[in-house]
């Protein structure tokens, strides 16, 4: 039976136009260890052939972390057409990389390129698994990695701050000191206001009405009192840096650029069960907002 549309990828292109998806994956093409790599979201993967969803720079500093943890221990979050997985199995040939989607589908390109590879003890894609899912992830990590701890993780799920704060809950501890945690597209939230408010802008001085209304519209209903307030993602880095101004030794280092977060593991011990995030620090500022 034919795969259907992941749920994922059916979200994206009822939300956004083919050409604003093309404009950030525009497609490149490469080739790691005679598997060829597409710089686009599509369901079309193969085992020969995997759509990546990344910038080609996201592309490099990809390959260059394969390097820094070559052999090592990785968890990822956030599958979508195996792109990524595929990329760090083959480029960082892991001890065991372990990576989870909410999607419930397996993808076949990925079982055929382990099958193939004979990757099946050390490449172990996890599917339905919410990344809120504290206690399954955890029990994900365990059984997969047997108390060893994890050298990387890479969170490119789902972009949202409060799941993102549970798997951090989850796996930040179990990650050696040293390890790092990388959080991306953690400013996406930020790109889009900052895109409807160029929009807006251009539609001023166009003088096109009926866009300039429509986009203030979107603007009054993000801004709907009855609404939920959601918190950016970026939220957790404001977080990760307010621990770690508080002087804990469990957390050795927070740097943002335009790509990662990327929280580093210090040798400070941390309850792998309780710990939670907003109880590591005080915010004796307010920093932290809303
Ligand atoms: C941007 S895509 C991942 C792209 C992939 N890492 C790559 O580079 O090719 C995000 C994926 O996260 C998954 N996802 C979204 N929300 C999730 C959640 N709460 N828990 C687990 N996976 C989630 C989606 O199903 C989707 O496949």
């Amino acid at each position: 039976m034919a795969r259907r549309v992941p749920k994922n990828l059916e979200l994206l292109r009822a939300a956004f136009d083919p050409k604003r998806i093309g404009d950030i994956l525009p497609g490149d093409e490469f080739d790691i260890d005679g598997v060829e790599f597409v710089c686009a979201y599509d369901d079309a993967s193969t085992a020969e052939r995997f759509y990546i969803v990344k910038s080609p720079e996201l592309v490099a500093r990809y390959r260059v972390l394969c390097n820094e943890v070559r052999g090592g221990r990785i968890f990822e979050l956030g599958i979508a057409e195996g792109g990524s997985t595929a990329l760090m199995a083959l480029d960082a040939t892991p001890a065991k990389l372990v990576a989870i989607d909410l999607e419930e589908q397996p993808l076949p390109a990925l079982d055929e390129l382990i099958a193939a590879r004979g990757l099946d003890e050390s490449v172990r894609p996890h599917w339905g698994v919410d990344q809120s899912d504290h206690e399954l992830l955890a029990k994900i990590v365990d059984d997969e990695f047997g108390g060893e701890a994890l050298d990387v993780v890479i969170d490119d799920c789902s972009h949202q701050l409060l799941p993102t704060r549970r798997s951090f809950e989850a796996l930040f501890p179990r990650l050696r000191p040293g390890g790092r945690y990388i959080i991306e597209d953690w400013n996406a939230d930020h790109l889009m206001r900052e895109a409807v408010v160029a929009a807006l802008r251009q539609s001023i001085a166009e003088g096109d009405d009926e866009l300039r209304e429509s986009i203030r519209e979107s603007i009054r209903n993000l801004h709907d009192q009855s609404a939920p307030r959601r918190s950016p993602l970026s939220q957790l880095a404001i977080e990760a840096l307010l621990w770690r101004a508080n002087g804990s030794d469990a957390i050795a280092a927070v740097t943002v650029d335009d790509l990662w977060v990327t929280i580093t593991r210090g040798p400070g011990e941390l309850d792998p069960i309780g710990f939670r995030l907003d109880e590591a620090y005080v915010d004796h500022f307010g920093l932290k907002g809303w």
